[in-house]
């Protein structure tokens, strides 16, 4: 990338866009790439706020000479170690004789392990400030959003606040940066997937990281990941308020694991009586061709959930099992949930599904129920019920 954009006054994005990962953490798809950003102050101080991931660093020093024009760069601010913002911190070190390294103590552990670098540090705690001249800034300790090191920094003179992963989103930045410069319907499904995916499990952490925020004026939100919010900050803090409360649309997303098809004729069933209960966002899936990815970020989407497996070596379908732990490691909560499947030799799949539901103690809105065999029109009546009290539990 060639280009640096004003954000506002003297600081400066200085991002890149990466779509040639395939694999975020190695796990989750980047359908539509993903965006890394870092920032840059140019104050009577200098400074830079997290930097990229070193696989997608291009010509990203020669960016940070271009914007310095001969200056020397005074600190680099690490808000989270994370590889896709801590890559070129070594190499930022190298190359900007002098520079301090601005962490908490937390960060300090991880720069020595990654880099072994112990000097130029200045260890920052909650509520420590950073006076660049123009810009003042003051940093917020919010662990575990992501991981457990992280912190924010907040601009006090611009009202910027550069949250690290908190608002973040995948998708890449094509051309836009700014919200006002996007039709966010394209972002919302991937921000909401990056939520899911990667902050989700920490939704409480999340929370108490709003409760920290309350009260500071917010003009512009910098997260290292999609748009940045200029225009209507609101919009997005309102959006991870939400997502991180577990708060959901009306609407049921179905979920089968099925080997002969007997289980998904079930879900089919259920989608339609579903939707003569009056539900119109019914989405159904096939765990072995949809990504958890994706299966997740629909969970999270609508209020209620239905899962079906068949049964495999009597515990559940692989695929569904692995669902479930994921959900299980997350502590998915607040959704109303339904179970069912079918069998040909043992059982296993509704039994295991329910220890599941048990496990995070969801709330089952119908006993769940079973099919041995092939489904017929008389099997199928005793899922009208579970497809009616799931209908009603959403609206
Ligand atoms: Fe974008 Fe937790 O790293």
């Amino acid at each position: 990338m060639y280009y640096n954009v004003p954000v506002v006054g003297k600081v400066h994005w200085i991002g890149v866009n990466d779509r040639r990962k395939r694999l975020f953490e190695n796990i989750w798809p980047l359908d539509r790439g993903v965006a890394y950003n870092s920032f840059l102050i140019i104050d009577d101080k200098t400074a830079l706020v997290d930097t990229i991931e070193d696989r997608a660093a291009g010509n990203y020093i020669e960016r940070i000479e271009s914007l310095l024009n001969g200056r020397s760069l005074d600190y680099l601010i690490i808000n989270h170690m994370e590889p896709d913002h801590s890559g070129e911190i070594k190499e930022i070190f190298n190359h900007f004789k002098g520079v301090k390294l601005v962490g908490n103590a937390k960060t300090f552990k991880m720069v020595e392990a990654y880099w072994s670098i112990k000097d130029n540090l200045i260890q920052v705690d909650d509520g420590d400030t950073l006076d660049l001249g123009h810009h003042k800034l003051k940093f917020v300790m919010t662990p575990w959003v992501h991981w457990p090191e992280t912190m924010m920094t907040y601009d006090e003179t611009e009202q910027i606040l550069f949250s690290g992963d908190a608002f973040g989103s995948f998708g890449a930045l094509d051309g836009g940066i700014f919200d006002d410069e996007i039709n966010f319907d394209f972002f919302e499904d991937e921000m909401r997937r990056y939520y899911s995916n990667i902050v989700g499990k920490y939704s409480n952490m999340v929370q108490k990281a709003f409760a920290k925020l309350k009260g500071i004026p917010i003009k512009v939100v910098a997260s290292t990941h999609g748009p940045i919010w200029r225009s209507n900050p609101s919009k997005v803090i309102e959006l991870y308020d939400r997502w991180s409360r577990y708060e959901a649309e009306e609407g049921v997303v179905i979920i089968f694991a099925s080997m002969y098809g007997n289980t998904e004729d079930i879900a089919d069933y259920i989608g339609r009586k579903i939707a003569e209960n009056g539900v119109k966002n019914i989405r159904i899936h096939d765990v072995s061709r949809t990504h958890i990815s994706h299966l997740i970020n629909e969970i999270w989407k609508y209020r209620g959930l239905v899962l079906g497996s068949c049964a495999y070596n009597s515990e559940m379908f692989p695929l569904m099992e692995q669902l479930t732990r994921e959900l299980t490691h997350m502590g998915i909560k607040n959704k109303k949930l339904a179970l069912f499947g079918s069998y040909s030799w043992n059982g296993g799949g509704v039994k295991n599904l329910k220890m599941f539901a048990e496990e995070c103690k969801l709330e089952l809105v119908a006993e769940p129920a079973e099919i041995y065999g092939k489904p017929n029109a008389e099997k199928l009546q005793q899922f009208d019920e579970l497809a009616k009290k799931i209908a009603e539990s959403v609206k």
